[in-house]
């Protein structure tokens, strides 16, 4: 959703490179990191030391059109300001609309995260106090509430925020700050908020990716929580005002991950960027070990386990946890929850524990019945989405085992997990559509399967018909394979030539590939806004064919085994019909009349989910470029859904 940033400092402030700058260009700087998370108008308010006042310029549309305005006014003498680029929820995007918002005296300036669901209420009252406001956004509501508990009496800008922070209902994360003081206040209710502390210097921002620059220790600010930066200290205290220690968060993420390095888009670096992160998401997670009666377990020569051995010891699960189960959960949305769906085939092919999928959205509202012995596993590229993380709540109230996989240390689903953590290491995904968070979740899923095997039983039937597959050699080759589908690239967009003036497409799988065939239609509505539907190959007859002409290309993943006779016929059908054929394959299928073919390489089944997913990355990409959208900010479309 929307993104906001602030800095304070004694002085201009000093990167780690040493750079110096005024507070204006460091938060136009981490605006610019944040521009996947809201791109529809954004604002700087920020202290003019010329005339102690808090100055404020706001523009619809795009950063670049703040940039220039900014551009027109600099040099700027400002030791503290905020920024904030927005996703609209209430009130259209017009200069006015955004971000920041100030109270009536000019003292106070406040961006704002989230939904004040409660604003009606609070801005009638304060509208009868004499308060003037001029935006029909519930976040004006807040530095009008401030001003108030100011005027009331309040001791400190930190007193009147806090008791604000108390009438507030819904889900919020904002920064306030005070011209009189020349303080900020950070606030967390939901929303994540994130803070770099050091040298007398203070970093604010809605996620770590534009902190990273600054220190790779960082503070997450947890629920319920504020912090407050007033003459070079930071305090910490919950929203009754309890003093909090601060707890810093290691982040192993590379600052140069996070800038396009000669990419057109962050969206094709991140694409060609998966051989290395799926390398880190296993590397050091699956280690060799002898069969020569010297191994660890010598009697798992004729399982699944032979030759190798699973490092996740940030799982907590025993086998009394997995066994009182008997059933796994899964809960996401978006391209998290497709992940979801191809862990839950290959849990159930490996372990023999049956996994149920839901939405976080649909989750939280459903009459799901949960018990204290299930498991829970919430996959989230963010660790922020709302709709996943209440889902976990819920499952949490009741006190069953919360696991996650995620890319983001420290995150809220983090903090949930008492099961453990497993972390993709994909580094900062920054194009809205997911894409090397998608793959290396897959490939965390099935090391997280591998594991709870070999918690649970490694002798057990379940799994008995993977034993010819060398996982190891499997899983260790998979970057190269990998590797060897972007070296299609070229061939990819010569089919993309073909297809993207197309305003339909189905894209249609069975079994383990059922989810790919969701994700890769998600790819293509996602940043194409061509119309694709995904749907199980066997499904087509009952529903899609209807759709199926000469203008209705249809694109098949199909893969060399048990199930490829069933979905040939399926192709027969299609082509009876006059429908176009794309088929991504493992293999060269025996049928003719297939328009077009990308052949990648074989692997065994559990992992092949990844290997596919990536050509329909290529292709979707392609198609897009070639109708030049809005690749890394598709319209209407935010990178972390931190709101309902
Ligand atoms: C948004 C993004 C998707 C993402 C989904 C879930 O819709 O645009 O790319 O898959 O949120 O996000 P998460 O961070 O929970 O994986």
């Amino acid at each position: 959703m929307c993104g906001i940033i602030g800095f304070s400092g004694a002085g201009n402030a000093g990167s780690k490179q040493g750079n110096c700058e005024s507070s204006v260009d460091i938060v136009l700087n981490g605006l610019k990191s944040l521009e996947y998370r809201g791109y529809d108008s954004s604002g700087v308010a920020y202290y003019d030391e010329t005339d102690n006042k808090i100055k404020s310029i706001k523009k619809s549309g795009k950063l670049v059109n703040l940039s220039a305005e900014l551009s027109c006014i600099k040099p700027v003498e400002s030791n503290t300001a905020i920024g904030h680029i927005r996703w609209a929820t209430h009130g259209r995007p017009t200069d006015d609309n955004a971000h920041p918002h100030l109270d009536c005296s000019g003292n106070i300036a406040i961006v704002h995260n989230g939904i004040i669901e409660n604003y009606a209420v609070l801005k009638n009252k304060l509208i009868g106090k004499g308060h003037k406001f001029i935006t029909p956004t519930d976040s004006e509501v807040i530095a009008h509430l401030i001003e108030d508990y100011m005027k009331d009496g309040a001791k400190t800008f930190y007193e009147a925020v806090r008791l604000a922070s108390l009438d507030l209902l819904g889900a919020f994360a904002f920064l306030a700050m005070n011209a009189d003081e020349k303080s900020i206040c950070a606030v967390k209710y939901g929303p994540p908020l994130v803070m770099v502390n050091k040298d007398k210097e203070i970093y604010f921002a809605s996620d770590v990716s534009p902190l990273i620059q600054y220190s790779d220790e960082v503070i997450y600010l947890k629920n319920s929580e504020i912090a407050y930066f007033k003459d070079g200290l930071l305090k910490l205290t919950d929203f009754k005002g309890k003093p909090l220690n601060k707890t810093v968060t290691k982040i192993d993420w590379d600052a140069s991950r996070a800038v396009k390095t000669g990419f057109s888009h962050f969206m094709q670096k991140e694409i060609f960027e998966q051989p290395s992160c799926l390398l880190d998401a296993f590397s050091s997670r699956i280690i060799s070990v002898k069969n020569d009666g010297s191994a660890a377990d010598s009697n798992k020569s004729d399982s699944i386990f032979s030759g190798f051995k699973i490092m996740l010891e940030d799982v907590r699960l025993t086998k009394k946890d997995i066994d009182k189960a008997g059933r796994i959960i899964i809960t996401a949305c978006g391209s998290s929850y497709y992940a979801g769906l191809v862990i839950k085939y290959i849990t159930e092919t490996i372990c023999g524990i049956p996994v149920i999928v839901e939405y976080g959205s649909e989750f939280r509202y459903e009459n799901f019945p949960v018990s204290k012995n299930d498991i829970f596993i919430g996959i989230s590229q963010s660790g922020e989405t709302a709709d996943t993380n209440s889902a976990l709540e819920i499952a949490k109230e009741k006190k069953a085992g919360i696991l996650s996989i995620t890319n983001v240390p420290g995150s809220q689903i983090t903090t949930m997990s008492d099961k453990g953590v497993i972390y993709t290491h994909a580094g900062p995904e920054i194009g809205v559509a997911s894409t090397k968070a998608f793959t290396t979740q897959i490939m965390c899923g099935l090391l997280l399967a591998l594991r709870i095997k070999e918690i649970k039983d490694t002798a057990s039937d379940a799994g008995k018909n993977l034993s010819g597959v060398n996982f190891f050699d499997e899983i260790v080759n998979l970057p190269k394979k990998a590797e060897q589908i972007l070296f299609l690239n070229d061939s990819i967009k010569e089919i993309a030539k073909k297809y993207y003036k197309n305003t339909n497409f189905l894209y249609l799988g069975r079994g383990i590939l059922y989810p790919i065939a969701l994700e890769g239609a998600l790819k293509l509505k996602e940043i194409s806004y061509i119309h694709a539907e995904g749907y199980p190959a066997g499904e087509m007859k009952h529903g899609p064919i209807a759709l199926v002409d000469e203008n209705m290309p249809v694109l098949f993943l199909l893969s060399n085994n048990m199930l490829a006779p069933k979905t040939i016929s399926n192709i027969e059908e299609i082509k009876a019909r006059g429908g176009k054929v794309i088929a991504v394959a493992d293999y060269e299928p025996d049928i003719d009349g297939i328009s077009d073919i990308i052949k990648i390489p074989a692997s065994a089944e559990v992992l092949s989910p990844i290997l596919y997913t990536i050509p329909l990355q290529i292709l979707a990409y392609h198609i897009a470029a070639l109708k030049g959208t809005d690749i890394d900010q598709p319209r209407n479309l935010a990178k972390s859904v931190t709101v309902e």
